[in-house]
Order: C-alpha cells, then structure tokens, then sequence
C-alpha cells in the first residue's frame, strides 16, 4: 500500500508531464537534444517562450540601474530565461531554485556576468594580457576565470571582448586584444577555448559570450556608443576577422554592439547578425543583446519600443537583457502580426539549446558547489599564474644605461599615488574583484625583500582635475584629495628623492578612467602628476617611470626625459608582486605593445598596418605635397609590436627557401636569433608581409606569424616560419576571400617597425 502511495505520489510530481524523465536522460547527440527541445517547445505557452528570450538583472549594478523588477514573480512564471549580476552558490541556488521547483516547466536559467579578466583572482586587463603574445597563458587566464566562476554558480561569462581598437581615446581598447585582427583572432579563439573547454557539459565550462557584434572599437571619434561608417572591404580585412575566429572557435554566444553600423545599429540589424554571422559563418548559438541596447534604438531613432523589439528579434537578436522590450511587446507584435510565431520558436528553441549544452536540463544544480568555491576561487595557485601571466604581461618601453633591473641593496624613493595603492590595481571589468585582496607595488617589493631600503612619498593625488573627478567620482572612485596640499605632496617626494639612489615613480590613470563610457580627449599624463614627474627628474636621480593604464597614452615628455619606462596596464591581484619581480629583474619583461603609442592625440587614429597613399612621406624631405603633418612627425612613440628586454637580441638576415612560392608549396623564412646581452630572455620574433601589387591597395605590412623564443645570454635559435598561399589571402572589392599573384615583402623582426626584410614571388 505504502509502495502504491509513492507511485502515485511519483507520478503526480513527475510523471503528469513526464519532463523530469526526459531531462534525466539529456545530455547527448544532436538528435536527442533536438527530440528533447521539441518535446518541451510543444509544451510551453507563448507568454513563457517569450520568457526564454528575456534576461534581467538581479543584485548587483555594475552599467547602470537595475531595470529588473518583480523578477522572482516571474521566474515563477516562467518569463526568464537568464539571470545576470548575480553570483555566489547560495544566490544562485536561491533562484534556481525558484525556476525548477516552482515554474510550471521547470527550465533552469542561465547565470551570466561580466567574467573579463578573471573571477575573484583577477589577471591583467585584457589589452595587457594581450602584450603577453603568449597563446597558452591567455588561455589559461580564461580557464581559471571560468572555474572560479562557475564554482560560484556562474555559467556563462560576458568575454572575450575581441573588438579592434585603433582609438586610444575609447577606454574600452583596454577590454581587448589591441589593434591587429591577425593576433587579435589567435586570442579570441584562446579565450573561448579557455571558458569553454572541449565540452559544455564538463562542470568548469561556461558559456563565452564574444562581443561586441560588430566594430564597436571604431566608434567615431573615439566616443564612446559613437557611430561607426565603414566599407565592407575594411570590415571583413581588419575588424571582423577575431569576432569569426570566436565563432569558429565554437563561442556558444555572442553579444551585440551598441553602435550604428552604416546607418542601422547593430541589434536591428540583419545583414550582420543573421546574413554574416548565421549565413555565412554558420553560426549556431544564440546572440544577446547588450544591456538595455534594443530599448536605446527608440534614442537611435528606429522606432517606439514595440517596434524596435520586433525588428531586433527579427534582425536575430535572440536575448534581451535587461530592457525587457521583448517581455512586454513581442505578443502584441505577434498578434498584429509584425513579427511570426517562427522568429520567436527559433529564438527560444537557440537559448534552450544552449542551456541543454551546458547540461542544465540534466543537472540544473551542476554548478553550485560551495565546497569547490571554497578551494578553487583565489586559490595559491591561482594567484601564482595570476602573478605570472602579469609579469609576461609588462612591456619595458625605455631602458637607457640598464637602470633596470634595480639593484637590490639601492636606496630606493618609492613615490606617486599608484605606488602604495591596491584599489587601482585590479583594473575595470573586474566585476567580482576584491581590490582589498590585491597587492600594491609597496607590499610587492617588501614581500620579496623585507628589508629592502624603501622611502614613499604619495607625490600627488590620483585625480586633481576637477572635470574628471566630478565625472569619475559620480561613479563609484571614491577620490579625495589629501590633507596636505600639491605643493606639500611635491615637496615630500623630492625630498625622499634626494635622500635615495634612485626614484620609482609609479603614475597613470585611475582604474575607473578605463572600460566603459570613459573616452579622454587628451592622454597625458594628468598635469598634477606630470608636475610631480618634473619635479622628482629635475632632483637630477635617475627616475624608473612605472605606469598605470588602461590604454596608450602620449609620453613623448617622458620619453625624451625620463631613463626607464615600465608599462604595467593594471595587472591584477597580484600586480605589486608582479612588478616587483620585474624591477628587480626576478623576471625579464618581454611583452610587446598590442596597440600603437602615439607622439600626440592629433595623430590618432594611428596603427602600424595602415595602407600607402598616392604620396608617401619618407619622414626626411621637406618637400610639400606628401600625406604628411606640417607640425608632427607621422612616426607613433612606439610602435605595434613593440618592447624592450634587460637584454638585448640581434635578428640576421632573413634566408628563404625559395624566392618563389606557388599555391600547394610553402616556403620558409628564417632568422637567427640570438641573444647578446647579459640576461636570459624572451624574445616575440614577429613575421610581416606586404602584398606589394594588388587588385586592390593593401597594408604597408601584416602580420602573419609570431615565435616567442627564450634564449639563455650568448644562445643563439634559428626561428623559421613556413609562408604559404593561405597566408596571401585577403578579402576583394566582391568580398572573395583570395590571394593574387605578383611580389611579396617579408619581415621579420622585434616589432613592426624593426625589422629585416627580403623579398618573393608568389605565382598560380
Ligand atoms: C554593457 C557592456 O557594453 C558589456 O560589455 C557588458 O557585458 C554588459 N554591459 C553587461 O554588464
């Protein structure tokens, strides 16, 4: 009788739609995801496939105010399909909890976040990362984010952010790989191999979500949502090249961007989102919108928000987050007929196939796991590649007389309001960051010597500007200025100066001047930091210059006066440790630029893979008609690709297989490389080529080819790369990917501007 009670009881809970069962079992083929997905599809109302499609945001604010109300009502109601902001097993549960135990399907969400360069242990920014040019390391950084956060309840994280960035202005050229589409594609790849392993059932793997579809790096002007016009030729060469390679890397979804595209913005726009990406990249996850993004095409001028919902859906915007336009308008839509029942089956049907992936409907619980996020998140280990991946990270822009590495028994003048600082450290987009956890450069270099002799002066304050602190203090900095004033901030930190062998000074920006919605129309250094450099290089001590930044900034004042230069981005919760490795020469810093330094604002956009003109400056003559500036040098400060080594590496002469090459048969270019100063190191020996003669114009030079090599002191490597017909290939006016016969420039160097070069013929 007993037996016969739990039956029924049995049957009541799970047998009356037989769903629990069938979830039970999912976690297979194609096949039986489809039939698992039809069987549910059959079952759900119109009002709770529309649910599937709408992702607000729960807890924390990190863009912008919490549009999301009532959502647990509606997570009982079956109206969400995702959940965002909101991490930790015990908040996750919570809510989960709620879609499987009281929503009438029982669909589990999915739990997005802003997972960018690390969980808890943070890495360095991206575009630092980027300088690494070290793949497995990327890598790795994104393998850890996503077993931190999915140990904290997380299974789908907002990155890569793989947009190309020529506009040092955009704060957001911080969030991404740089200017180069060929090392930004290799990245983009690396970081969803990273997030999602080789399976999305395995418990660590989380969604990556590669953003923003499309060109949002090219905004116009620099500004941030700005505009962006460009031809199809330049597009398909140099901006989309990373957003396919995510793709083809298998990214489960991908995130629209903000801005104007040629005249329709990017979440209604079909030609990108459903042409390019679905048609002929073949993609197969689902696409989200960014935060309130199909609500701001009412601003853009497209229409009220019943319309612009409609036409995002139709477009292929799969997701809303957080507007909530899909939620409130697409039945009526429906009804009037403006957009079919098909459109939203096959939006639903993508984002249960994704969460069916991800193993969900199996194990909705997969996880949360509270024991793993007590080991796993910030973890020894974690924190050691953290400091790792940031020494690989820093490029050493300027090293006269090998004032660095520091000797250990100098006297040292540690100064400058990012030298005994944490909060700074852990950089923008670090969402679940704990800059309480993270190391300043001060704790770094007592950590490795204890007694080292150390003297700080603070120097000046972060941010004196009145404009940007007013702006930066609105969000969130938390700067004030200190009890003494500039000139007292000064006086103490050259007198500390004075008194020492040598003066570390540690400038840049603060953190929250970078990510986004932080364009700058100047990048200098700030003026009450510039004056404190002044001041501390007029002592006449030798000056290190430690910077802090979340993009490129214009140094030729500290370039032409200041001996050593270290770029250190922010680099993380481990970035005091990290850096002082590298000053005291426990690592040799190899990284190299990702995005072009220019001499002066005016210049920008500036990137070394720009095309020739009719009338080429050779930067000597004085004669008029050349593109060229009357009152600047078209030079950058430091190019693509560059960065120096406390040793120093001669590049011989390139050695080609063969002067001609034909389709089917490679041929090789190489270089020794060897190492002729007094520290082993790492050098990124780099291949460029330049289509001479084409159909049409083509890039003074690309890249097309890296090795970074380590090299003991007096080693020397022969470093070949194999060149091949593929390699030639560009997009046409018709937007045929092709290679065309004629002459090829190869080289070969330590960046894109020094460099060997030689000559061959590719024929068909
Ligand atoms: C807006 C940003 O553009 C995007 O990168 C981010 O992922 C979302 N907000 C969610 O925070």
């Amino acid at each position: 009788m007993k037996t016969k009670t739990s039956l029924i009881l049995l049957a009541a809970l799970f047998g009356a739609n037989s769903l629990f069962a069938q979830q039970k079992k999912a976690a297979g083929t194609d096949q039986e995801m489809n039939t698992f997905i039809n069987n549910l599809m059959a079952k759900m109302t119109i009002d709770e496939k529309i649910g599937q499609l709408n992702l607000p945001a729960v807890g924390f604010d990190v863009t912008g105010p919490i549009l999301s109300e009532g959502v647990d009502e509606k997570i009982e109601k079956g109206l969400v399909g995702g959940v965002f902001n909101t991490f930790t097993p015990q908040a996750v549960r919570k809510l989960q909890k709620l879609a499987i135990t009281k929503s009438r399907l029982k669909i589990p969400l999915l739990f997005g976040y802003d997972v960018v360069h690390g969980h808890k242990t943070i890495f360095t920014i991206p575009l630092g990362l980027s300088a690494s040019w070290d793949m497995s390391l990327i890598e790795k950084s994104a393998r850890i984010a996503a077993r931190e956060a999915s140990a904290d309840g997380l299974n789908w994280t907002f990155s890569p952010m793989v947009d190309i960035a020529r506009d040092p202005r955009w704060g957001r050229i911080s969030e991404g790989s740089g200017e180069d589409p060929y090392l930004g594609s290799l990245i983009a790849a690396a970081m969803v191999k990273g997030y999602q392993t080789n399976s999305l059932a395995n418990k660590d793997a989380i969604l990556a979500c590669v953003k923003h579809f499309a060109l949002y790096g090219a905004a116009e002007a620099g500004r941030d949502y700005n505009t962006t016009d460009m031809s199809l030729i330049r597009m398909y060469n140099e901006y989309l090249p990373p957003y396919k390679a995510a793709v083809d890397a298998g990214s489960e979804t991908v995130m629209v961007s903000f801005n104007d595209i040629n005249g329709t913005p990017a979440t209604a726009n079909k030609w990108l989102l459903t042409d390019l990406l679905r048609n002929q990249w073949g993609f197969k996850g689902f696409v989200v919108s960014d935060y309130t993004g199909i609500n701001e095409l009412v601003a853009h001028g497209l229409g009220d928000l019943k319309t612009v919902s409609a036409r995002s859906l139709d477009a292929g915007t799969d997701m809303d987050m957080v507007g909530e336009g899909f939620l409130t308008t697409l039945k009526q839509s429906l009804e009037e007929k403006k957009i079919t029942q098909e459109v939203i089956d096959l939006a639903c049907r993508r984002i249960l196939e994704s969460k069916y992936k991800l193993g969900l409907f199996a194990d909705p619980y997969k996880y949360i796991d509270e024991k793993r996020a007590k080991t796993e998140i910030l973890s020894k280990q974690n924190r050691l590649d953290a400091r790792k991946i940031a020494e690989a990270s820093m490029v050493l822009l300027k090293n006269n007389n090998q004032l660095l590495p520091l000797k250990k028994n100098a006297k040292i003048a540690l100064i400058g309001p990012l030298a005994d600082n944490k909060r700074d450290m852990i950089g923008n987009w670090s969402a679940a960051g704990d800059w309480k956890q993270a190391i300043s450069v001060m704790e770094g270099l007592k950590n490795m010597a204890p007694d080292m002799n150390i003297t700080y002066a603070k120097g000046a304050n972060l941010v004196d500007d009145p404009a940007i602190l007013k702006q930066i203090n609105a969000n969130g900095a938390e700067i004030t200025a200190d009890k003494k004033s500039p000139e007292e901030l000064i006086n103490d930190a050259v007198a500390a100066a004075k008194n020492a062998d040598i003066a570390v000074v540690v400038l840049g920006e603060s953190a929250i001047m970078g990510g986004e919605a932080t364009s700058r129309t100047n990048l200098d250094l700030l003026p009450n930091q510039q004056a404190l450099l002044k001041a501390i290089t007029a002592t006449g001590k030798p000056v290190v210059l430690v910077l802090m930044n979340s993009r490129p900034l214009t140094l030729s004042w500290e370039d032409a006066n200041v001996p050593a230069i270290l770029e250190t981005w922010f680099s993380g919760t481990e970035a005091g440790n990290a850096i002082a490795d590298v000053l005291v020469g426990n690592y040799n810093p190899a990284g190299k630029l990702t995005a072009t330094f220019p001499h002066s604002v005016g210049q920008i956009p500036l990137y070394y893979n720009h095309k020739s003109t009719g009338r080429p400056y050779d930067g000597q003559s004085n004669e008029k008609f050349k593109s060229r500036y009357i009152d600047s040098s078209n030079e950058p400060l430091y190019p693509f690709g560059y960065g120096l080594s406390y040793t120093t590496f001669s590049i011989s002469p390139i050695q080609l297989s063969s002067k001609t090459l034909t389709e089917g048969q490679g041929l090789t270019a190489t270089v020794e490389v060897k190492n002729t100063g007094n520290f082993d190191g790492e050098e990124v020996v780099q291949l460029y080529i330049q289509d001479i003669y084409g159909t049409v114009t083509r890039p003074v030079k690309e890249l097309k080819g890296f090795k970074k090599i380590f090299l003991k002191k007096g080693e020397a490597q022969k470093v070949t790369f194999t060149i091949d017909a593929a390699l030639l290939k560009f997009y046409n006016t018709e937007l045929k990917f092709i290679n065309e016969a004629g002459d090829f420039n190869v080289f070969i160097g330590s960046n894109s501007r020094d460099v060997v070069e030689s000559q061959f013929n590719f024929t068909k």
